[in-house]
C-alpha cells in the first residue's frame, strides 16, 4: 500500500465511529414517531408526496384550506399557495379552546432573577394589544418591523403581533452593534422598530435603545415609530412623535385584534445572516410552508407532549430561536422556557439551576455551549437535579463525539436520547436528524434526512460521488420551508444556492454519507482544508484534539503552505484545571493524537495554546479570524459580531510574541 493510501485508510478508520445508541424501549413506546409511524411517513413521502405534504400542512389551522400542494420546483417551488392562514392564530388562538387556555406558554427568567409566566390566554391578550398598537400606527400587512430586544417575553409577543397583522418582522440579535442594526433596518426598509431600554448580559446592561438612537440618527428615513419596552429602568430620552413606551401604548388599545388572513406564500419574516463577505443576506421565509414544516419537525424531533417543559437556549435573534423557540413549539401548544442571560452568570451552574427549577424535560442547545460546560467541569451540573430531562438536542455545527458523549453521559446520565439536528437559516427547519424513538444514534452524525427530505453528496460538477466519499451536500427535492429569497436581491439568491449546481439546493456544507446512510457533516466547504490535494474536515481534526484529556475546545483552520498548498493550524484551549509542566511535551502529544486518530496528513504544522477562541455571539468560532492569525496576516473584515473582543487581542499578542508557541 502506498503512503497516500495508508493515510487515507487511517482517515477512514477514524471516521468510522463505532458506538451505537439505539433508542430505549421506554422512550420508543411513548414517542410521537415510533418505528411503525416512521415507516408509514417515509413510504407516503416516497409514494404519494402530495398526500404526505398535505398531511404535514394539514396539522395547521387554515382559514381557507389549500387545494394545491406544490407548484413548480427549485428555485421557485410554491406550497399550499391557494390556502390562507395566520401564524399567530396557529401559535396562540387555536390553543384557547381547550385545556391549553390556562397552560403556561412562556416561562421566563431574566438574568437578574426576575421571573414571569404567560399562559396562552395571557399571551393572546398581549399579542392582540401589541398588534393593535402597530395597526393604529399605520403598520400594514407586508410592512417590515425590526425587533431589537433582549430575550424577554415581549420579544415573542412582538413577533406574533407582527404576524397577526401580516407585518414582516426582522429580528436583529441584541448583541449586534448600532452599525449592524442600521444596515439591517435600511436594507429591510422597516417602518417601525421595537426595542427595550436595555437588556442584561453578564451583569452589565446592553444599551439597546441608545443603539437604536444612533442607528436612526445615521439615516433610516423609513422608520416612523419606535416602541420601547421597559426592562432595566435605565434612564433614556424618548424622541417626541417617534418613540413610545410599550407598556403605555399597549394599555391604551383594545385587548382583541382581528387577525389578517395571509396567503401561504406571503412572507412571515426576514432574518439576516452574515455571509462570508459582503453585506448580510436578508433570508425571507413564507407563512404556510415554513410554519407547517417547523411545527411538524418540532413534533417529530423533539417529541413534544403537553406535559413537557421545553428549553431551546438559542436567542430569538437567530433562526433557531424563530423556528424552535417560537413558531414550532407554540404551534404545538407547548410550554417554552426563555432565559435572558449568559449561561455562566452569576455562576457556571446557571443553566442547571434553571433546568432543576423549571423541571425542563427537553433541552436543545449548541455544541459550543456543551464544550463550555465540559470545560467548566461536571461539578456544576452535579449540584442540580436533572432527572426531569428526557431528551437532549444539539444544533449549529458538527458536534465532536467527545462533546456528544459528555452531553449524553454527564448531562443526560446516559438516559436521554440525543438529537443532533442539521439545518440552516435558509432551510427554515430541521432537515437531517434522528427521530428519538426510532433512530440508532452514532456520536458525531446527524444521522439521516427526515421523512420528505432527499439529500445527495456531489462533486463540484454536480456528479454523485462514490458512497462514503466527501463532497457537497445538496438537497435534491423541494420542501416547504426553504427560504423564498434574499430580501431585495433575487440574483444573489439564485447565485448562492442554485447556480453552481443545477436542479438542487446547494447547502454550502461538505459532508459524506456512510454505508448505512448516515450523514457526516464536515462543516462549511470553506472550513474544509485541502492538504496535498486531500480533503480534511476541520471538524474531524478538532474532534481528535478535543479527545485529548487536557483539551476543552479546539479550532482548526487551513493556512497557506508552500509544499502542501494548505497546512493545518490548530488553536487549542485547555480545561480549567489542567497543569502544563512541560509545554513542548503537551504539544507533541496533541500533534500525535491527531496523527494517531486521522493520519500524518492531518498533523498540525502549528498548535497555539490559547485561553479562548474568538466566537460570534451565536457561539460560532470565527475561523476566518483564526485563518488570518495563522497566516500571519492582519485580521481582515468585520469583527463586529465577535462575542468577546479581548480573546482576539490576547491571540494577537500571543502571535506577536516570538517563540510563544
Ligand atoms: O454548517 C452547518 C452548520 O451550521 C450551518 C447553518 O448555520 P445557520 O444558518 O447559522 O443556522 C444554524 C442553526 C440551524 C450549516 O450550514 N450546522 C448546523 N447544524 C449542524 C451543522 N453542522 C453540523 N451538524 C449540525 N447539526
Amino acid at each position: 500500500m502506498g503512503k497516500d493510501a495508508a493515510q487515507e485508510g487511517a482517515i477512514e478508520s477514524h471516521l468510522q465511529e463505532q458506538r451505537r445508541f439505539p433508542p430505549s424501549a421506554a422512550f420508543a413506546q411513548r414517542a410521537a414517531v415510533d418505528p411503525a409511524q416512521e415507516t408509514r411517513l417515509r413510504r407516503r413521502a416516497a409514494e404519494e408526496p402530495d398526500a404526505f405534504w398535505a398531511e404535514v400542512a394539514g396539522q395547521l389551522q387554515w382559514d381557507r384550506p389549500f387545494r394545491r400542494v406544490r407548484e413548480g420546483t427549485f428555485p421557485d417551488a410554491r406550497w399550499f399557495a391557494d390556502g390562507t392562514l395566520n401564524a399567530a392564530v396557529n401559535c396562540v388562538d387555536r390553543h384557547l379552546q381547550g385545556p391549553r387556555r390556562n397552560k403556561a406558554a412562556i416561562l421566563w427568567e431574566g438574568e437578574d432573577g426576575s421571573r414571569a409566566t404567560l399562559t396562552y390566554l395571557q399571551l393572546h391578550e398581549q399579542v392582540s394589544r401589541a398588534a393593535n398598537v402597530l395597526r393604529e400606527r399605520g403598520v400594514d400587512a407586508g410592512d417590515r418591523v425590526v425587533l431589537y430586544l433582549p430575550l424577554i417575553p415581549e420579544a415573542v409577543v412582538a413577533m406574533l403581533a407582527c404576524a397577526r397583522i401580516g407585518a414582516i418582522h426582522s429580528v436583529v440579535f441584541g448583541g449586534f452593534s448600532a452599525t449592524a442594526l442600521r444596515e439591517r433596518i435600511a436594507d429591510a426598509g422597516a417602518v417601525a422598530v421595537i426595542t427595550a431600554d436595555g437588556g442584561y448580559r453578564r451583569g452589565g446592561v446592553v444599551p439597546l435603545k441608545a443603539n437604536v438612537d444612533v442607528a436612526l440618527s445615521e439615516g433610516c428615513p423609513s422608520v416612523r415609530d419606535v416602541l420601547v419596552v421597559r426592562r432595566t429602568g435605565a434612564p433614556l430620552s424618548l424622541v417626541e412623535g417617534r418613540d413610545r413606551w410599550w407598556h403605555e401604548a399597549l394599555a391604551e388599545v383594545p385587548r382583541t385584534c382581528q387577525p389578517v388572513s395571509r396567503n401561504a406564500e406571503d412572507p412571515l419574516f426576514i432574518l439576516y445572516t452574515s455571509g462570508t463577505t459582503g453585506r448580510p443576506k436578508g433570508i425571507v421565509h413564507c407563512t404556510g410552508g415554513y410554519l407547517a414544516w417547523v411545527a411538524a419537525t418540532t413534533a417529530w424531533v423533539f417529541d413534544l407532549r403537553d406535559d413537557d417543559t421545553y428549553w431551546c437556549t438559542a436567542d430569538i435573534g437567530w433562526i433557531t430561536g424563530h423556528s424552535y423557540v417560537v413558531y414550532g413549539p407554540l404551534a404545538l401548544g407547548a410550554t417554552v422556557l426563555l432565559y435572558e442571560g449568559a449561561p455562566d452568570f452569576p455562576d457556571r451552574d446557571r443553566v442547571w439551576g434553571l433546568v432543576a427549577r423549571h423541571q425542563v424535560t427537553v433541552l436543545y442547545t449548541a455544541p459550543t455551549a456543551i464544550r463550555a460546560f465540559m470545560k467548566w467541569g461536571p461539578a456544576h451540573p452535579a449540584r442540580h437535579d436533572r432527572s426531569s430531562l428526557r431528551l437532549l438536542g444539539t444544533v449549529g455545527e458538527p458536534i465532536n463525539p467527545e462533546a456528544w458523549s459528555w452531553y449524553h453521559s454527564v448531562i443526560g446520565n446516559g438516559r436521554c436520547p440525543i438529537v443532533d439536528t442539521w439545518w440552516q437559516t435558509e432551510t427554515g427547519g430541521i432537515l437531517i436528524s434522528p427521530l428519538p424513538g426510532v433512530t440508532t444514534t452514532v456520536p458525531g452524525s446527524a444521522t439521516t434526512p427526515l421523512p420528505g427530505i432527499s439529500t445527495a453528496i456531489v462533486d463540484s460538477a454536480g456528479r454523485d460521488v462514490q458512497q462514503g466519499e466527501g463532497g457537497l451536500l445538496v438537497i435534491t427535492q423541494p420542501w416547504p420551508s426553504l427560504a423564498r429569497g434574499i430580501w431585495g436581491d433575487r440574483e444573489r439568491f439564485l447565485q448562492t444556492y442554485f447556480s453552481r449546481i443545477r436542479g438542487v439546493y446547494l447547502t454550502g456544507d461538505g459532508a459524506r454519507i456512510d454505508a448505512e446512510g448516515y450523514h457526516w457533516v464536515m462543516g462549511r466547504v470553506d472550513d474544509v482544508i485541502n492538504v496535498s490535494g486531500h480533503r480534511l474536515g476541520t471538524a474531524e481534526i478538532e474532534s481528535a484534539l478535543v479527545a485529548h484529556p487536557s483539551v476543552a475546545e479546539a479550532a482548526v483552520v487551513g493556512t497557506p503552505h508552500e509544499l502542501t498548498g494548505e497546512a493545518v493550524a490548530a488553536f487549542v484551549t485547555l480545561k480549567a484545571d489542567v497543569e502544563v509542566p512541560d509545554r513542548d511535551a503537551l504539544l507533541q502529544e496533541l500533534s500525535d493524537q491527531v496523527v494517531h486518530q486521522i493520519g500524518a496528513l492531518a498533523r498540525p504544522c502549528e498548535i497555539h495554546l490559547t485561553e479562548g477562541l474568538p466566537k460570534t455571539r451565536s457561539g460560532k468560532i470565527m475561523r476566518r479570524l483564526l485563518r488570518d492569525l495563522a497566516a500571519g496576516r492582519q485580521v481582515q473584515g468585520d469583527t463586529s459580531t465577535l462575542e468577546d473582543r479581548a480573546v482576539l487581542e490576547r491571540l494577537r499578542e500571543q502571535e506577536e510574541r516570538p517563540g510563544s508557541d
